[in-house]
């Protein structure tokens, strides 16, 4: 039975479900230290170590800097306000399940639809730089698969067309795998994963530090003007405008630690833990970041990185500039593998359970929200996100899936920003575990920081946002909409 579109879920009704026992819910097992792990094995990836140096390519040269501290900017204010929500939600779904509660159901379907574009293709995104590191280590050994089963078929280069990226669908599938075996034990090889991961940004910026080339860095701000890539898309090079369509593009570096909220329902002490994970992640990436675009923009040069260090570049780069440091161009590639593999982990992992709290409101088909009897996993949605992704990664350039993620996140972002505070009208005697300090400032400024990363990214971006949202729009009328728990008697 259908009803408004605006129908909010009753907060009162979100806790209450949340305390159900039985089994269909999830297992409590983290706590604020593997939050924080679990929000930097999600965010330290393909964002930093593949899209950084396209940024630096397509977009503002060694000003990929700036852009990193505009998109760190808007992923503090908007965390701040995904941390308020999560410790007074602390439910399983991220914004989809915030906006439920606030804004509606309309808008819940739509964050939930563009969450798709988050979790899932951003999924695919990492794959697919997975792969290209995947090969730099064959390379090693001799070993080198043909470009056309590495590449998609809208990629070419030599004459040489791409047919499908095969080592990206195999990483999916060994993942989705993992996590159909419960989180307990990704946790616990996610938090290797972690160390790893930041030993190796943290050495790269050390040993990487005395080989940066002032030239590299002259002008730090190029000249406005416009780059044609090799697929033929131009973007806005250099100026303001450069700035903002790299911030959107190493924005990707930051996403993530929102996925620490999707995982409120299986965390001991949500309403104190949640703003820890959530935040304290945030902080040592961003530092991280602003350090490594700057060795890694003053070692290479913008031409090396649109031409033959267009792939795993930065193992490209101190091969070439930093002699004498092969051992860790090698140790870089292998940890990068690793690296990628847990941020993989936990997009899908955010995607299945912002699923869960889809099907479990009756907004996708049931079946999803069926757990596995023995490991009390989602499995159901997670084979069904195996074949999502893997066609993604299979068939479409990193570049195109990277920046649908930047732009479909932002979006979420922004919708979060003003949940937050609509909610601080509606409902302001529930109790919150974190307030967001000077709220009207933070989300204001957050839905413009957000927003002028989206106006970066471009048109092309812009069109592919609207389809997919116009695609979700009408799912929604034909299934969503009917089969709302909301909507039948039963449900209300
Ligand atoms: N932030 C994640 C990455 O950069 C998605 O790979």
């Amino acid at each position: 039975m259908a009803g408004s579109l605006f129908r909010t879920k009753s907060i009162d009704r979100l806790l209450a479900e949340a305390q159900v026992t039985g089994d269909n819910t999830l297992k409590r097992t983290l706590g604020a230290a593997s939050l924080v792990a679990l929000g930097i094995g999600g965010i330290i990836g393909a964002g930093i170590f593949v899209r950084t140096a396209a940024a630096i390519a397509e977009r503002s040269g060694p000003s990929v800097v700036i852009a990193f501290i505009v998109a760190g900017i808007g992923c503090a204010l908007a965390g701040l306000c995904y941390a308020e929500f999560a410790s007074m939600i602390p439910i399983s779904g991220s914004a989809y399940t915030y906006s439920y509660a606030t804004m509606g159901e309309l808008v819940a379907w739509i964050i939930g639809w563009d969450l798709i574009l988050e979790y899932a293709v951003g999924a695919a995104t990492v794959a697919i730089a997975w792969s290209e590191y995947f090969n730099r280590v064959l390379s090693y050994v001799g070993l080198d698969i043909p470009y056309q089963w590495r590449h998609s078929p809208m990629e070419m280069a030599d004459g040489v067309s791409g047919i499908m990226n095969l080592p990206a669908v195999f990483i999916l599938a060994v993942l989705s795998l993992l996590l159909i075996r419960g989180t307990r034990e990704s946790a616990f090889v996610n938090n290797l994963i972690v160390i790893t991961k930041v030993t190796i940004v943290i050495l790269v910026i050390i040993l990487g530090w005395g080989f940066v080339n002032p030239a590299n860095h002259t002008p730090f701000i190029p000249e406005a003007t416009t780059y044609v890539t090799p697929e033929g898309v131009t973007h806005n090079y250099g100026g303001i405008l450069g700035i903002l369509g790299a911030a959107g593009v190493v924005f990707f570096a930051f996403i993530g630690f929102d996925a620490v909220s999707t995982a409120a329902q299986e965390t001991k002490n949500p309403k104190r833990d949640m703003p820890i994970g959530i935040l304290g992640s945030l902080v040592v990436c961003t530092v991280l970041y602003v350090l490594f675009s700057y060795v890694l923009s003053g070692i290479a040069t913008v031409e090396d990185f649109r031409t033959a260090g267009r792939e795993a570049s930065v193992a490209f780069a101190i091969t070439k500039y930093m002699h004498g440091y092969e051992w860790l161009s090698k140790s870089v590639t292998i940890a990068i593998l690793a690296g990628f593999s847990s941020v993989i982990l936990v997009m899908l992992l955010g995607q299945s359970r912002v699923f869960f709290a889809m099907s479990k409101d009756g907004l996708v088909p049931r079946i999803f929200s069926d757990t596995h009897p023995r490991y009390r996993t989602p499995w159901k949605s997670n084979m069904l996100f195996f074949v999502f992704t893997a066609l993604f990664a299979a068939f479409i350039p990193g570049d195109i899936v990277g920046e649908m993620t930047s732009i479909g996140t932002l979006f979420a972002f922004i919708l979060v920003c003003i949940g937050v505070w609509i909610m601080r009208r509606r409902r302001p005697d529930l109790e919150r575990g974190f307030t967001v300090p000077a709220l009207p400032l933070v989300a204001t400024l957050g839905v413009l920081v957000c927003g002028a990363m989206i106006y970066g990214l471009g048109w092309t971006n812009w069109l592919r946002l609207g389809a997919w949202l116009l695609i979700g729009l009408v799912l929604y009328f034909a299934y969503a909409r009917n089969h709302s728990r909301l909507g039948t008697p039963s449900g209300a």
